[in-house]
């Protein structure tokens, strides 16, 4: 099969198959185009489908035996060799249902309550979650944005707060929803940090995928000295759109942390995978690589038009540069307006962004474009935006 332009620009239609993204009716006005919740409306790879047809055709869904996970490990060694020339072990891994169980487990094994969490925010919302619903405080150190609207590392930002007490840094690497992939230097400069004092580091890698050339995405584990202090969380879920099936893993070069990893899930009770999510995982890291090359060489032409549309219609508008993710950062603070409006405004014209705020208080003023659709739906979605701007002019 051809993963050509044809193939991503026919989509799929998801509307009644209890998707958030296009049928939360709390969030999704009858016939809106949803630009929001981070999946993308494409189908899966062909050989995730033909795998999860295929268990599904035994009708027998028990217990799975320890094999069924170690082939899912194996496979996910191969892919991150292969795609991004880190050299990982299978018993370093760790089985989790997905990337949010991995930061709420890093942020207890690491800290105690009270403590505080340093993070570089405007962030994924879930990592304040993670922080204050284990009765932590979250440590914000704002990212620093040039006058194009390209975010930097605040490494002095991030050495004050290590300073006043944190000892743990959530990283999210590439960067949601900024659209940064941190480069080796500043990841050397942040394990430098972390190293000096004493600092964990917990790599939300989810996004690590979906990278645009000449860009490179730099792994947490390749850095050195961070063999003892960093887990990286990764998953299939993003790269291959199988997110509802819930599995990720946490992977450490550290026995120590490794172990307390695993105290966790015993903790509470998570003792083995879903049969589905195992399947689909193992498939996609072994047969999935043509899909993802066409996907993301796809993405890349999204890319381009989202920002030959706002250079041409939105000359108020300043979109964060795109380096990685299918999510799109625009400051439309010179309209005055809050998320709250703009939100309704978009609402009221039929299309829906995740709004700024949702990433903390710095992102008041912005919107968040989700890109990982067929072309046409993007586009569409973004003439809407332009309507509904218009009223303010
Ligand atoms: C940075 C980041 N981490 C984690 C997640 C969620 O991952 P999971 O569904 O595996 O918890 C998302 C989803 O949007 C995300 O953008």
């Amino acid at each position: 099969m051809r993963f050509d332009e044809a193939y991503f620009d026919a989509g799929i239609d998801r509307r009644g198959t209890h998707c958030e993204k296009w049928d939360d009716r709390n969030v999704m006005p009858p016939d809106a185009i949803p630009l929001w919740v981070a999946d993308m409306d494409f189908r899966c790879a062909p050989a995730i489908e033909e795998a999860v047809r295929k268990r599904a055709q035994h009708p027998c869904f028990g217990y799975n035996d320890e094999e069924a996970e170690a082939l899912c490990d194996d496979a996910l060694c191969a892919f991150w060799k292969r795609r991004h020339g880190l050299t990982l072990k299978p018993e370093q891994i760790i089985t989790l249902p997905c990337v949010i169980t991995g930061l709420n487990f890093c942020v207890r094994l690491f800290t105690r309550e009270g403590d505080s969490v340093a993070m570089f925010t405007p962030v994924y919302g879930p990592f304040y979650k993670a922080v204050e619903q284990n009765g932590r405080k979250v440590s914000a150190v704002p990212l620093e944005a040039d006058e194009n609207g390209a975010y930097r590392m605040n490494l002095a930002g991030m050495k004050e707060a290590l300073e006043n007490g944190s000892r743990l840094i959530m990283l999210c690497n590439p960067h949601n929803p900024v659209s940064r992939l941190w480069t080796k230097e500043e990841l050397t400069a942040l394990v430098k940090l972390a190293d000096q004092y004493d600092a964990k580091i917990v790599s939300d890698e989810i996004h690590a995928d979906f990278v645009f050339a000449p860009g490179v995405f730099t792994p947490i584990l390749s850095i050195a000295r961070a063999e003892e202090r960093a887990v990286m969380l990764c998953a299939a879920s993003k790269t291959f759109n199988v997110a509802g099936l819930q599995q990720a893993a946490a992977v450490t070069f550290s026995e120590k942390i490794h172990r307390g990893i695993r105290a966790m899930l015993n903790a509470v009770g998570i003792t083995g995978g879903n049969t589905f999510a195992l399947t689909a995982t193992e498939a996609a890291y072994r047969e999935g690589d043509d899909w993802l090359d066409g996907l993301i060489s796809y993405l890349d032409g999204n890319r381009k038009a989202l920002r030959d549309f706002v250079e041409t219609n939105l000359p108020k508008v300043r979109l964060a540069p795109m380096e990685a993710t299918y999510l799109a950062w625009l400051d439309l603070r010179s309209y005055g307006l809050s998320c709250r409006e703009l939100q309704e405004k978009c609402r009221r014209h039929g299309v829906v962004f995740t709004g700024g705020t949702f990433f903390g208080p710095e992102g008041e003023g912005h919107l968040r474009v989700n890109f990982g659709c067929p072309r046409s739906q993007l586009l569409a979605g973004m003439k809407r935006l332009c309507e509904a701007l218009k009223e303010e002019e």
